[in-house]
């Protein structure tokens, strides 16, 4: 099977640890692999102490036995660098390699991950084992991928040991080059914080008062730079020995602040990334979503690997909710909907001791006569039927600019209003195009956008001047933009862009903003909005909270204004024509029914269009392969409401070979995956599904 170009089919599996079972059970697993159609499994995550048990010494036995089982089985194996799980002995030996929370805290051993991402002990350690892994296995026929580490930066994103403190002033060395330009950059010469020696920085440990906040920027970049490192330079080593096997690491996208991963998505051959449902989250199909359409954003649209989800329920929320039935497979597929070329799980075989011994596995604890279980093998019988959609690609007419160092500004501390969280715009303006069934790509700020037709750059407080440029073009040339509140308003130094907020997108917005006016928890406010396309001037309330501002108009038009509040009367929601393009601005945070609202008036503006007229609840995203010249659309259909829907589509279905004449009727939880034929459709048939919103 080919990897990951597009002709061999889509992968299937997950992290395989047999390491914790007795060698009995290895026969069983392979063979229960092949009947759930299982073509990949991640081998050796955590087995640092089994492969080293002491300094040294090394010892893979029972790793050949695992990879010629799963080679004589046809199960690929993606190898994986137990370096996320030093061993008792390391900590021992290196008990300078343990890690430092913020408050000074010295952190035991035991647990994973728990080590100093600056250490040289850890990361000479590493290496050698990785030297010896990749020397013995670098010619097995059981080898498709290299999976390092797992999940960076999961528990130890930052450490503030001393080690750790050489380790910072080195970057900020390569950053800032002089004390003069970092005390610049830093704003030092507030609270007479001023350097004049490299020796005097120390990481932004808990400090009597607000730590400065440049510093708490920088030492952010500096810690996910570190871990990078700690990947590159296992990287190097497995490319060298072993060139053309594609390396990557699982990223946890949308859930982790920690990395900045465009930066980490360059140095991937492959992006995968773990995707776990929020039980707490009563819209999971759009959490989900998101984080699919971020991963393949971050692959540049290349198709990516799901390397892990869960069968059912997982262990570590307050509360774990199980799966209902059909869930997991309409789960897998949303992914590869959006992308994404396998899917695996956490983990093959659920663990009888541990840490996690209550989170679902593919093989749970009462055996293979269970619901979880035939669905495993029923999921892979579909894989196995969607091949020919490996490879494909998923276009969008929108974008929404994500970037970590925004989050990172965004949320620190000393700001107006604790209320304003970076993802909850984010997934507020995601929701409601999920629900207009428009699909969403994801750019960093400073990527070209000239293929959109619309950008959304929800509370993007921190921006770069080319950024902001580059937006102003991008509007000029006749993009539609949206931003909200507390957007445009720093540069990455974390300095105040003067003259008025939102000093970075004043101009194209055409307003000017004097004053901040947060509100009070639980404290709302009215909003009057006028419905822009409605002849006569249709007129809507809606509700608001969190943010107000006192906006002035420069040019732009006011298509909502506060009705109570501190400031009656004032634009709470703008629009301005920028040269050929047009630029929304959203100076409070609307409610959920005011943002699907402003959804509809803005995306019709742009002229985006959705995939399909379908109804409420129901996804439809369309993946097309290219084969030379043959281009194949494939639509995928997955009903995650209560209701029968009826979506217009001609072609056949891939998963049970019914053909669509003019469209398909998907029952309540299931998915349908249309080989399109005769291009895309056009309106729902009358008597159809009713139209969304
Ligand atoms: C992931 C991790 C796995 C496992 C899983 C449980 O974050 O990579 O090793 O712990 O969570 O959901």
């Amino acid at each position: 099977m080919k990897l990951f170009g597009g002709a061999g089919g889509l992968w299937y599996g997950g992290d395989y640890n047999p390491e914790q079972w007795p060698e009995e059970v290895w026969a069983e697993d392979v063979r229960l692999m092949r009947e759930a159609g299982v073509n990949l499994v991640t081998v050796g995550v955590f087995s640092w102490a089994l492969e080293e048990p002491s300094p040294g010494r090394y010892e893979f036995g029972w790793l050949d036995t695992v990879l010629e089982l799963c080679a004589e089985h046809g199960v690929a194996v993606e190898l994986a660098t137990p370096t996320a799980a030093p061993p008792a002995w390391f900590f021992r030996r290196h008990p300078e390699a343990l890690p430092v929370t913020e408050d000074g805290q010295l952190l035991g051993p035991g647990g994973r991950q728990g080590f100093c991402p600056s250490s040289p002990a850890y990361r000479e350690r590493a290496l050698a084992l990785v030297e010896r892994l990749a020397a013995r296995y670098r010619d097995h026929p059981a080898l498709a991928l290299w999976h390092v580490h797992n999940e960076y930066g999961c528990h130890n994103a930052r450490c503030y040991c001393d080690t750790s403190a050489v380790a910072f002033r080195r970057w900020l060395r390569d950053r800032h080059g002089d004390l003069e330009t970092l005390n610049a950059a830093w704003g030092t010469s507030f609270w007479g914080q001023r350097y004049g020696a490299w020796e005097e920085i120390v990481p932004p440990r808990r400090a009597a008062a607000f730590q400065n906040p440049t510093q708490r920027l920088d030492f952010y970049r500096f810690s996910s730079d570190e871990l990078l490192a700690c990947f590159r330079a296992e990287r190097d080593l497995l490319r060298r020995a072993t060139p053309g096997v594609p390396v990557t690491t699982n990223f946890m996208v949308h859930r982790s602040k920690n990395l900045d991963y465009w930066r980490w998505a360059a140095e991937v051959d492959i992006v995968s990334n773990d995707h776990y449902l929020v039980s707490a989250d009563p819209r999971r199909e759009v959490d989900l979503a998101l984080s699919a359409d971020v991963t393949r954003s971050l692959a540049a649209g290349r198709p990516w690997l799901l390397q892990e989800n869960a069968t059912s329920a997982v262990n570590w929320q307050p509360r774990n909710r199980a799966k209902l039935p059909g869930e997991m497979r309409r789960n897998g597929l949303a992914h590869v909907a959006r992308g994404a070329d396998g899917v695996c799980f956490f983990q093959w075989r659920a663990s009888r001791a541990g840490a996690e011994k209550f989170h679902s596995g593919m093989l749970p604890h009462a055996g293979t006569d269970t619901r979880v279980w035939r669905e495993v093998v029923e999921l892979g019988e579909t894989l196995r039927r969607l091949g020919p959609v490996a490879g494909g690609r998923v276009s969008a007419e929108v974008a929404i600019l994500f970037d970590w160092e925004a989050w990172w500004g965004c949320e620190l501390d000393s700001h107006p209003s604790v209320a304003v969280g970076y993802l909850d715009r984010i997934r507020a303006h995601y929701e409601a195009l999920w629900d207009a069934g428009v699909t969403v790509d994801f750019a960093h700020p400073e990527a070209d956008l000239s293929a959109y037709r619309l950008v959304l750059a929800p509370t993007l407080y921190l921006v770069s001047d080319v950024a902001a440029s580059a937006l102003s073009d991008y509007v000029a040339a006749g993009g539609h933009f949206l931003t909200t509140y507390f957007s445009g308003i720093v540069d990455p130094c974390d300095h105040v862009r003067l003259g008025g907020y939102p000093g970075a997108f004043r101009e194209v917005l055409g307003v000017l903003v004097e004053e901040f006016f947060p509100l009070q928890a639980g404290e709302s406010v009215r909003v009057e909005a006028e419905d822009p396309q409605g002849a006569g001037g249709r007129t809507r309330e809606w509700a608001a909270d969190v943010w107000t501002e006192l906006l002035h108009l420069r040019g732009a038009e006011p298509v909502a204004r506060y009705v109570d509040g501190p400031l009656p009367g004032v634009p709470a929601i703008t629009r301005h024509r920028y040269r050929d393009g047009v630029a929304w601005y959203v100076a409070t945070r609307l409610d959920a029914e005011a943002t699907g609202a402003l959804t509809e008036w803005v995306t019709a503006d742009a002229g985006v269009t959705p995939t399909a007229e379908a109804p409420r609840q129901v996804e439809v995203v369309r993946r097309r392969t290219t084969v030379g010249e043959t281009e194949a659309p494939y639509l995928f259909v997955l009903n995650h409401g209560g209701e029968p829907a009826r979506v217009s589509a001609s072609g056949t279905d891939l998963i049970t070979g019914a053909p669509a004449r003019g469209w398909i009727d998907v029952q309540p939880g299931n998915v349908a995956v249309i080989e399109e034929k005769g291009g895309a459709p056009g309106a729902a048939p009358s008597g159809g599904g009713q139209r969304r919103c």
